[in-house]
């Protein structure tokens, strides 16, 4: 009986654990701001390891980013530009990746232009979605 008990708490820990919140999405949004604050400091203080640690928090928060449970879940008009979004934020999160690994490689080559530059396609990234998807 305990047995069960315990295996049941567990079982919904795990599925509670499991959805994505609208609360968890802004403070991994929050992060990434933070991330990139760190990576624009980095560049200033001409720090590599800054850099490194921003994009790496960067990389790390971008794949969480999803639609939340309660999105997921609407069964209205919304639902086929609902899923357009998702595969529009599939290919996104792709894309601020490979940026943040060749914003990095980059300024290791002591290319700082070329860091910028990237570092801006990163920011033209977060703000095409602001722009477009932030009614989700
Ligand atoms: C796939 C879409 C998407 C991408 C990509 C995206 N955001 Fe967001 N962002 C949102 C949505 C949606 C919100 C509104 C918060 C919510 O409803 O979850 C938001 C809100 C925010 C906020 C405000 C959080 C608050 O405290 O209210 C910040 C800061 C932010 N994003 C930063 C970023 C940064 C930095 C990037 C790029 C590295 C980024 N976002 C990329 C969708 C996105």
């Amino acid at each position: 009986m305990k047995f069960f008990l315990v295996t049941s708490i567990v079982f919904f820990h795990t599925v509670y654990a499991s959805e994505y919140t609208q609360t968890e999405r802004i403070h991994d949004m929050q992060k990434m701001a933070h991330a990139m604050q760190d990576i624009q400091s980095g560049f200033f203080y001409n720090n590599i390891d800054i850099v490194k640690a921003g994009a790496e928090e960067l990389k790390e928060t971008i794949i969480k980013i999803q639609a939340t449970e309660a999105e997921k879940g609407t069964k209205n008009v919304y639902e086929k530009w609902m899923n357009n979004a998702s595969a529009m934020t599939g290919r996104t999160q792709k894309r601020i990746r490979k940026y943040a690994d060749t914003m990095l490689e980059r300024f290791e080559d002591g290319d700082v232009n070329q860091a910028l530059h990237v570092y801006n396609r990163i920011t033209a990234e977060c703000l095409k979605c602001h722009t477009t998807l932030r009614k989700w």
